[in-house]
């Protein structure tokens, strides 16, 4: 009887060593595959471009999706409990690498991961977000790309599209800390440059249409600034729409944004954002430390102009734009 019972003993460890064995094989063989987590706050053009540019970016590198790398996308459609949800996933599954694209993203990464690495992507402030402290020096787990814009130039190109300009209308989403962080910086420069300015917020992607009516109404704007907004650039249509109904030119600072009804801005190019961030995922891959890689950005931006809206507002291009990138949807 007792024989019997050690015996069973002595085949039940048996077995629990090989399923422990087994197990901790299992984890070696994963993680051969890094995992990439890609956090996307939400759908539009801008957002889509960068995430592209990272994906190519691996690609052109050597790391194929489900080949020798595991990508995880998620996109959380402007969702702040998505956010957490998947930035949870991500810690669960150990990725890696968690890529955020926009801030809200990369906020709610920084926030849910602090013992493996989180990139950002295309954040526009990203020290007022407070994902890092020093974009030399990132003295955490979290470093990236920004894509502050060259507003000095947006305003200048205004000016020159618009040699009349007065009274300028800015609409951006006050929740939104890419948004206001970038039209308060358009407010100062375009007051110190003698421009009026009238500016107009709203909380959610449903006061767009009734807000955006009163900002161009009776004329009292000669153009409109937006900033790099992300729930202004899921809903262009809205905004276009009734600005062109106005005869009201709008200025974007992103190409996208261009190519959805805007005239013209000096952009960013955003699929290059991305391919920066994929560059800088594979230095990390290949063993570069987070603090070995400073905050990088773009500081030039392209001029991009929709020829037919201009057209259609009747507005000239200025000599010195004249072979300037045109991005009108066909
Ligand atoms: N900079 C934005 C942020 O920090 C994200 C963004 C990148 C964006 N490109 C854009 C938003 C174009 C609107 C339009 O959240």
């Amino acid at each position: 009887m007792n024989k019997k019972i050690i015996a069973s003993l002595l085949v039940l460890t048996g077995m629990l060593g090989v399923a422990g064995y087994t197990e901790v094989k299992k984890e070696q063989v994963a993680r051969e595959k890094p995992v990439i987590g890609i956090l996307q706050y939400v759908k539009h053009p801008a957002l889509d471009a960068i995430h592209d540019g990272i994906e190519d970016e691996l690609a052109k590198e050597g790391y194929v999706n489900g080949k020798n790398i595991k990508i995880d996308y998620q996109n959380a459609q402007g969702d702040q409990s998505n956010l957490k949800t998947m930035s949870t996933r991500f810690s669960n599954e150990n990725a890696d690498v968690s890529v955020g694209i926009a801030t809200p993203s990369a906020v709610a990464l920084a926030n849910t991961i602090s013992d493996k690495p989180v990139l950002f992507s295309a954040i526009t402030d990203p020290v007022g977000s407070k994902l890092i402290k020093d974009e030399q020096k990132p003295d955490k787990n979290i470093t990236g790309v920004s894509d502050k814009a060259p507003l000095d130039d947006q305003l200048k190109l205004m000016q020159q599209f618009m040699p009349h300009l007065k009274t300028l209308g800015v609409i951006y989403t006050s929740s939104d800390d890419s948004a206001s962080t970038e039209a308060k910086r358009m407010i100062k420069l375009a007051e110190n440059a003698g421009i009026k300015v009238k500016a107009y917020t709203i909380t959610s992607s449903n006061d767009l249409n009734q807000t955006s009516q009163q900002m161009v109404a009776n004329g009292q704007v000669d153009a409109v600034f937006v900033p790099t907004d992300n729930t202004i650039a899921s809903a262009m249509p809205t905004l276009i729409k009734n600005t062109n109904d106005a005869k009201v030119p709008v200025f974007p600072t992103v190409d996208t944004m261009v190519e959805a009804g805007g005239v013209a801005a000096s952009s960013i190019n955003q699929r290059e954002l991305g391919t920066m961030t994929g560059k800088m995922i594979v230095k990390n891959l290949r063993g570069e430390k987070v603090s070995d890689l400073p905050v990088e950005s773009i500081k030039k931006g392209t001029v991009v102009i929709n020829q037919k809206q201009a057209d259609d507002l009747e507005i000239k291009i200025p000599d010195a734009y004249k072979d300037a990138k045109r991005v009108d949807k066909e």
